[in-house]
């Protein structure tokens, strides 16, 4: 039987949040199929675990709304060879209250992170694709980041800015040979998603319930199931999707 072609072989990349949930298995199958990395998040220890299993690849810890730390992910790139692929995962959900009870502190890190980290990344990245001759991007938004979450409003609106800042590379960068696509998970059995379920304590299980009765697959998804559209909108075989928000729920904003 004949090996399946290795979509990435020789590209080099970024991915941001790549020491956990859907950032860490899109490094992992980016490069199981060739391509060399710079893995960054700054939960050192989880990104050496893995560093450890993407050969070819570097691990740079930092926080993603530090400008020097993006910086030094830049310069660990450049060593790497031209890069033409940028998955943005880093995000946090933040408070889980409505918006006249959430603080300065938590409305600006929420911002920090899921925005002006999701920037930087993009400011690292798109004139070294522009250089290199095109490249693509994948931001992971969420499906919160399409319609209004009443449990969560400060991370929608965060990640509704996702949504247009990617749309805006899509439509800025075209003529560089870049593309720029966004996924809009739902509910993806991640660390981040237990953790919702942590601090919603007492309100938990009604919340979790809520999610499974509106989803008319009546289930969460899986890393994987974002995974390979993260690597199909990376890869070749989406040259000319440009610009698209993709929900992958079960059919959840259908
Ligand atoms: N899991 C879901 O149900 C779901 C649904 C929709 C969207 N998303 C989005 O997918 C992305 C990945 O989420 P996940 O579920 O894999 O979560 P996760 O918590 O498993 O992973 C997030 C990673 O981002 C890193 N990170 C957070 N803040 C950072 C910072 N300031 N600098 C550097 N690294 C930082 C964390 O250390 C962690 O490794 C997030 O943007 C999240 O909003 C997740």
């Amino acid at each position: 039987m004949q090996d399946k072609p290795l979509r990435f072989t020789g590209r080099v990349g970024l991915v941001t949040g790549a020491a956990s949930g859907l950032g860490r298995d899109a490094a992992l199958a980016l490069a199981a199929e060739g391509a060399r990395l710079v893995l960054f998040d700054r939960d050192a220890a989880r990104l050496a675990e893995t560093a450890a299993r993407c050969e070819g690849s570097q691990a740079v810890a930092g926080d993603v709304t530090r400008a020097a730390d993006m910086d030094r992910a830049a310069a660990a790139l450049d060593a790497l060879g031209p890069a033409t692929l940028l998955v943005t995962a880093a995000g946090t959900l933040g408070p889980t209250r409505p918006l006249p009870e959430v603080t300065e502190a938590e409305f600006d890190q929420v911002f920090d992170v899921n925005v002006k980290g999701t920037w930087l990344a993009l400011k690292a990245l798109l004139p070294r694709m522009a250089a290199a001759g095109g490249g693509a991007v994948v931001t992971i938004a969420s499906g919160s980041g399409i319609v209004g979450n009443a449990v969560f409003p400060t991370y929608s609106a965060s990640k509704g800015a996702v949504v247009l800042m990617t749309r805006s590379v899509a439509v800025g960068h075209a003529m560089q040979g870049i593309r720029a696509n966004t996924v809009c998970p739902g509910q993806i059995e991640t660390p981040m998603l237990r953790g919702v379920f942590e601090q919603l304590g007492d309100r938990a299980a009604g919340v979790e319930a809520m999610f499974r009765a509106k989803n008319p697959s009546a289930r969460f998804g899986e890393v994987q199931e974002v995974t390979a559209a993260v690597l199909f909108l990376l890869s070749d075989a989406a040259s000319y999707i440009n610009g698209v928000a993709l929900p992958i729920d079960g059919g959840r904003l259908a």
